[in-house]
């Protein structure tokens, strides 16, 4: 459907201001259901429909999801999805519309128990080899993941110069998937992955140079909670191994770069989708990223998935206007 080719966008406003760095954007939100998934989904299901599969389960914070029933409709295959209860209804209207069948679990991507018994229960039901199981990650659906690569591809013919790439974290997959390309293509590019401080997953095995650990999830960033081991030890390796770094970043920090990408680059995008942005703030200000230097910000999600966090960002919303008032109106915005 279109998937992949995203446009790489110049920072207008926030790069300028960011100790002489050149900052751009990889618009993934610009995929046909609104995310990277798109390219992940679209390897996956080839792959599945191959092998004759007609039937699916999925877990999904809500992207796979959107993704999956979509490309499920186009290719008259059943899906069924298991989902977090407080996911946001963005994410979860595209997978009504589009025909799947909902599990809204209650601690499933906040809890590490609640969610690796899910994991158990559908891993069971697919190896009856009656349904396909579909997680974005290595360790479910490599062959969809090989799908995810091809962002580091087009920024390579983007990009050729890139110093360093910013990556947002979750289970790791993502991160692992583009840091994995870059280092084959351009080893000189540093990936770096950027994950919630309420979900430290990759973080403090990378901190605390251990294992990776389960925790319960505090982040409210859709998307970044991933409380156990999907890929996360894969990225911790790819991060030892490629030179990146690992950055924490608050709540509160992704929100005002989301605030920052809708009100001074004009890109329309949920949290998780600027995520990368406030890492790469971290980044800078530790001296990690040297003026002059270029970073790319994956910007991974559209902002209509996630709309209550957008309106987060809005002091007064408009209020009706009788007609009579409107130079009135304007002249008082005007002054
Ligand atoms: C918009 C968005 N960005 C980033 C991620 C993180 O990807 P991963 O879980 O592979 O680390 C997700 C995962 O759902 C996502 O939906």
């Amino acid at each position: 459907m279109g998937e992949g080719g995203t446009p790489l966008v110049e920072s207008l406003r926030i790069g300028p201001k960011l100790s002489g760095v050149r900052l751009a954007f990889k618009l993934e939100l610009s995929n046909p259901t609104g995310s990277y998934k798109d390219r992940f989904i679209a390897a996956e299901l080839e792959h599945l429909l191959a092998r004759g599969v007609r039937l699916c389960v999925a877990t999904s914070s809500g992207n796979t999801g959107s993704s999956l029933a979509a490309y499920c409709a186009r290719h008259a295959v059943a899906c069924a999805i298991v989902v977090n209860a407080d996911a946001p209804a963005g994410k979860l209207l595209p997978m009504e519309a589009h025909g799947a069948r909902l599990l809204r679990v209650p601690g499933f991507a906040s809890s590490a128990e609640v969610t690796e018994a899910v994991f158990a229960d559908l891993r069971e039901l697919a190896a009856g080899g009656r349904a396909a199981l579909v997680v974005s990650a290595f360790r479910f659906c490599p062959v969809g993941m090989e799908g995810v690569k091809t962002i580091a591809r087009e920024l390579q013919a983007q990009a050729p110069g890139v110093d360093h790439v910013f990556v947002p974290v979750g289970g790791g997959g993502l991160f692992a998937a583009v840091s994995a390309e870059m280092r084959r293509i351009r080893p000189g590019t540093r990936v770096h992955a950027v994950q919630p401080n309420g979900c430290p997953t990759v973080l403090n095995a990378v901190r605390l140079s251990k294992t990776v650990e389960s925790v319960e999830s505090a982040t409210r960033i859709s998307g970044l909670s991933v409380p156990f081991d999907i890929d996360a030890s894969l990225a911790v390796r790819l991060l030892r191994e490629g030179g990146g770094e690992a950055f924490g970043v608050d709540d509160g920090e992704v929100f005002a770069a989301q605030r920052e990408m809708l009100r001074e680059e004009g890109i329309y995008c949920e949290p998780a989708g600027a995520a990368a942005l406030a890492g790469a703030r971290r980044a800078v200000a530790q001296g990690v990223v040297k003026p002059g230097e270029q970073c790319v910000c994956l910007v991974t999600g559209h902002g209509s998935k996630d709309t209550d966090s957008i309106r987060r960002h809005i002091a007064a919303p408009g209020a009706p206007v009788e007609p009579g008032g409107v130079k009135r109106a304007l002249a008082e915005w005007m002054s």
